[in-house]
């Protein structure tokens, strides 16, 4: 019996602390101009070798995810695997944490952990700046999931410039008991521009600017500054869609929050907080208010997907 190497990989969530929604684009993608930041969360990607590709998942969000092909991981697998001309033998097990279709690029995540996990567990040795342009054929989430930190995205969110950070920050996260799509809440800002007879598309939209103010107070570490500047396009719309989010949003900043503002295209809301106390008390108060699922306390930025252990087993995948 040979020795089966196996690589772990904690992928971190993202929050927006901007997005800017600017018009359509010819190819169906918005312009964006969106700032992220990796955060606490984490889901657990471990990469077996095996005859043949396969995914399985668990862990407290398991349910609803894709345990075949579909699955981003999967996909992020095969594409790493025919770029470098290897067979994508591997054995993909997610263990999820990460809010799903909660806007904090949980499936970007798992992505951006299956390609670094693989370039680890394969010995390929490609750049981190190679593997985000890879990401870009993935999703637009998924460069900056590769990155991690705290960076400024344009295009549709995977041209990225990496911003400084002057202090950790902390926060609440409140997850729905529901879901959002990205593409409705997308076709719902849309269908809103046109009702209203405004401009839709992108050449007749300016293409959204990145917040001076917030990457001064990112930088400054001065977050009450950032608190100020926090903010999401699809906030209106999502909070439309969803009423019950407006009600998360109001109890959170009333129970302590110095700003709440909607994960990418949502559900899950984060509260900027002050400090780790401060996190704690917003957290139970949340709870206790029954207009949230669940609440998580988390810090950032931290860094991108890496490759956390070598487990080394006699048993194959
Ligand atoms: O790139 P990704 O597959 O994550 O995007 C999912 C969907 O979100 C797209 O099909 C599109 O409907 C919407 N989207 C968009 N503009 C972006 C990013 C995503 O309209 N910049």
């Amino acid at each position: 019996m040979s020795d089966v190497k196996s690589i772990a990989v904690r992928a971190p969530a993202k929050v927006n602390l901007q997005l800017g929604v600017g018009g359509r684009r010819a190819d169906g993608y918005h312009e964006l101009a969106s700032v992220f930041l990796t955060v606490s969360l984490f889901d657990r990607i471990t990469l077996t070798p095996a005859e043949e590709l396969r995914v399985t998942v668990g862990g407290v969000r398991a349910a609803g995810v894709p345990a075949d092909g579909s699955n981003i991981a999967a996909r992020a697998v095969d594409l790493l695997a025919k770029r470098s001309g290897l067979h994508p033998g591997v054995h993909v097990h997610i263990d999820k944490c990460i809010p799903v279709q909660g806007g904090m690029a949980g499936g970007s995540a798992d992505a951006a952990g299956a390609l670094v996990g693989c370039n680890a567990l394969w010995n390929l040795g490609i750049g981190r700046a190679d593997l985000v342009e890879l990401a870009a054929e993935l999703g637009s989430d998924v460069p900056f999931s590769v990155l991690g930190g705290a960076a400024f995205g344009s295009g549709r969110g995977e041209r990225l410039t990496v911003l400084p950070v002057g202090a950790t920050t902390h926060w609440v996260f409140a997850t729905a008991g529901f879901g959002l799509s990205t593409p409705a809440v997308f076709a719902e800002v849309e269908r809103r521009r046109k009702d209203a007879g405004r401009p839709w598309a992108a050449d007749d939209i300016p293409s959204p600017r990145v917040s001076r103010r917030l990457v001064d107070a990112l930088a400054g570490g001065d977050t009450a500054a950032l608190a100020d500047a926090l903010s999401n396009d699809l906030e209106p719309v999502a909070t439309s869609m969803r009423p019950e989010l407006a009600r998360t949003l109001k109890t959170g900043t009333e129970a302590g929050a110095l700003a709440g503002v909607l994960c990418g295209s949502g559900a899950t809301i984060g509260f900027l907080v002050a400090d780790r106390n401060a996190a704690r008390t917003v957290a139970q108060g949340l709870l206790a208010s029954g207009t949230c699922a669940s609440a998580h306390v988390a810090d950032g930025p931290v860094p991108g997907p890496e490759p956390e252990e070598t487990i080394t087993t006699g048993e194959s995948a």
